[in-house]
Parts: structure tokens; sequence; C-alpha cells
């Protein structure tokens, strides 16, 4: 089973939009996919309850009630929507099995500064040391051509961890959050560049490369 966490300390940049996206993507490619919201707000598994019976399925997982133990044994890929303010022990204990970690970082000087310290904070964990669990970073709800994307674009490429991609703002993902669905699930004249810009992404975490050893 493959584990795939998306993980940032600071709240509201993303962590359950990537989810929700990985998870569908996933799905649509013929995979049994489970996704665990460790967030009470409940916010991937809202979308799930949303999601239309043609799709395929995905199972949700209540992980803020009772951790993974309700994963079915069959799943494939495991997607994790990781809490706000992890940190510690806490942290530690949630990137146990991970072997992929996607952290979103927002275009703001406040994102930015928080993502500095949860970043060095990952990459002192020894999961990550050893190499069993890869990291990559993705700028989310991007404007090109502003000033602060310029900013974050540069700050995420000076990293030590991949920088796969940025994701631009769109109401492509507020309209898929609500039925349902992924982006990758909207028709192509709509959603198109947000398919080209998830390209990095699922490339990364369907390549060896994002698999340790
Ligand atoms: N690329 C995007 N384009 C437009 N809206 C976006 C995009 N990414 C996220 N959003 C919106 O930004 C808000 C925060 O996103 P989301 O809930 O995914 O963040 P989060 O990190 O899971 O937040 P929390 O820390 O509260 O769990 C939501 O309203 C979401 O719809
Ligand atoms: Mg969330």
């Amino acid at each position: 089973m493959r584990h795939v966490m998306v993980m940032n300390a600071k709240g509201g940049c993303g962590k359950s939009t990537l989810a929700t996206n990985i998870a569908g993507y996933f799905a649509k490619e013929g995979a049994k996919v489970a996704l665990a919201d460790y967030d009470p707000q409940r916010t991937s598994l809202d979308w799930l309850e949303a999601r239309p019976g043609e799709l395929p399925k995905i199972v949700g997982i209540a992980a803020f009630d009772d951790g993974l133990r309700s994963v079915p044994r069959d799943t494939e890929v495991l997607v994790i929507d990781a809490p706000a303010r992890t940190h510690g022990a806490e942290m530690n204990e949630l990137v146990r099995r991970a072997e992929t970690i996607i952290v979103p970082v927002l275009a703001s000087p406040i994102d930015m500064k928080a993502a500095a310290h949860f970043m060095a904070e990952l990459l002192e964990l020894g999961r990550v040391q050893r190499e069993q669990a890869r990291l990559a970073v993705v700028a989310n709800r991007v404007r090109e051509n502003t000033l602060v994307f310029e900013e974050l674009d540069k700050y995420l490429s000076k990293l030590k961890v991949p920088y796969l991609t940025a994701l631009r703002q769109s109401t492509n993902y507020l309209r898929a959050y609500q039925r349902g669905m992924s982006v990758f699930d909207l028709p192509e004249y709509l959603a198109w560049p947000d398919w080209q810009q998830w390209e990095p992404v699922t490339k990364w975490l369907g390549s060896k490369k994002s698999l340790p050893g």
C-alpha cells in the first residue's frame, strides 16, 4: 500500500484540496484508493459524501477518530489529509509510514515563513533523513505575474526538496470539491490548464523516484 501524505502545519494552504485531487486522480487511474482525514472539520470526508456514484469509489477513513485502523487491507493508495498545526512527536507518528510527503505552500509572506520552519522540522525527521520518505513542495493558489508569486517561486526553487509545480487559483477547485470530483473529472475545455499544472505531481507520485530505495 502506498502512503501519500499531504502535510503542512499552516492552516488553509490547500492540504485538503491537494489530498482530494490526488485521491481522485488515482481512483480515475483504476487504483483502490482510501482517503484518510485527520481533520475533525471533515473536509475530505464531506467531499467523499458529495461524490457521485458513477465515479470510481474512494473509501473514507475518519482518521481524526481512530487513526488508520479501518483502512481496508486491499487498499493500493492511501492518501492522507494531515491536520494543521502538526509538530513534534505527533508529526513523527504521522509520517511513520509515509513514502511520499507533499507540502502545499501559498504565495504569501506569512505562509512562506511558516513553511520554512515546517520544512526544517520535516527534514530533521529520521524517516526523511534515511530517505524512506521523500518530500516535495507545490505552490498553491498562485496568481501568475504577481510579485508574491515571483517571490514564492524563487523561494521554493532554492529549497533542498523538489519543487514540483505551481497550481493556479481557480474556481475549478471549488467546483470540483462541491461535486465530490477532482479537477481530472471536469471537462477538458475547463480544466486543461489545471491538468497541465498537475502533470509533474502525478508523474512524481507515480515514478520510482518517489518511492523509497
Ligand atoms: N488552487 C486553488 N484555487 C482556488 N481555491 C483554492 C485552491 N486551493 C485551495 N483553495 C481554497 O482555499 C481554501 C483552503 O484550502 P484547503 O481547505 O484545501 O486548505 P487546508 O490546508 O486543507 O486547510 P485546513 O488547514 O483548514 O485543513 C478552501 O476554501 C479551498 O477551496
Ligand atoms: Mg484541510
